[in-house]
């Protein structure tokens, strides 16, 4: 297995430290996630980044999209703002949903998978740490996030950051049992 596949893995907000993340690496990761592959060619995947002051209209409008009057609204501005905070920079991962719909959605979530892997993979190479955060509310319907286009919508963050952290496990079944083989090669 190549190394880079077998060490990736998700490092959470509370092991960065806090070092910013210059323009010309996030760059180069949404370049690597843009290299994605897509049926037809859509390229279905968008990004927002929140970086230094930015990072407050994240937590806006997470707010907004929790709602505000909610009773917990501020147990939840905790929370995430504590995680916006710590990290150097937050994408934002949106479905741009081909408007002609060519293919089946499916196809599309798949290839935004495909590009945040693509980035995730990247993140070694520039020390950097993250994870994909899927939170329920955060992951609604089309238009339903501020600004975001009506064939939009909201598939989580990437948190991003420098960090130190200890090695931690990352057990995986085993794989035999998630393959059948069918026929019989050399
Ligand atoms: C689509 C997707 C959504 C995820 N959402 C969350 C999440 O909301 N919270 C979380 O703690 N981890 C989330 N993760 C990260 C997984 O928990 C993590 O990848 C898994 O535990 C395996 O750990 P590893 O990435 O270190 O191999 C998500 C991963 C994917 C692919």
């Amino acid at each position: 297995m190549l190394p880079l596949i077998a060490e990736r893995k998700s490092v959470f907000p509370q092991f960065f430290t806090g070092r910013l993340i210059d323009r010309q690496v996030l760059e180069e990761l949404v370049a690597a996630a843009n290299q994605a592959p897509s049926h037809r060619k859509t390229e279905p995947w968008r990004f927002r980044i929140y970086q230094g002051a930015g990072k407050q209209r994240l937590v806006d409008e997470l707010l907004a999209v929790y709602g505000r009057d909610q009773p917990d609204a501020d147990k939840i501005a905790k929370k995430f703002g504590g995680k916006i905070d710590s990290s150097g920079a937050v994408v934002l991962i949106f479905l741009h949903r081909d408007p002609q719909e060519s293919v089946p959605e499916w196809e599309e979530i798949a290839a935004v998978g495909a590009a945040v892997e693509n980035l995730w993979l990247s993140l070694s190479a520039y020390d950097l740490g993250g994870y994909w955060s899927s939170p329920g509310f955060v992951c609604g319907d089309y238009g339903e996030w501020p600004g975001a286009a009506k064939n939009e919508r909201c598939l989580g963050m990437f948190y991003l950051g420098y960090y130190e952290a200890p090695e931690l496990p990352r057990p995986r079944g085993d794989w035999r049992e998630k393959v059948e083989w069918i026929g019989k090669g050399s």
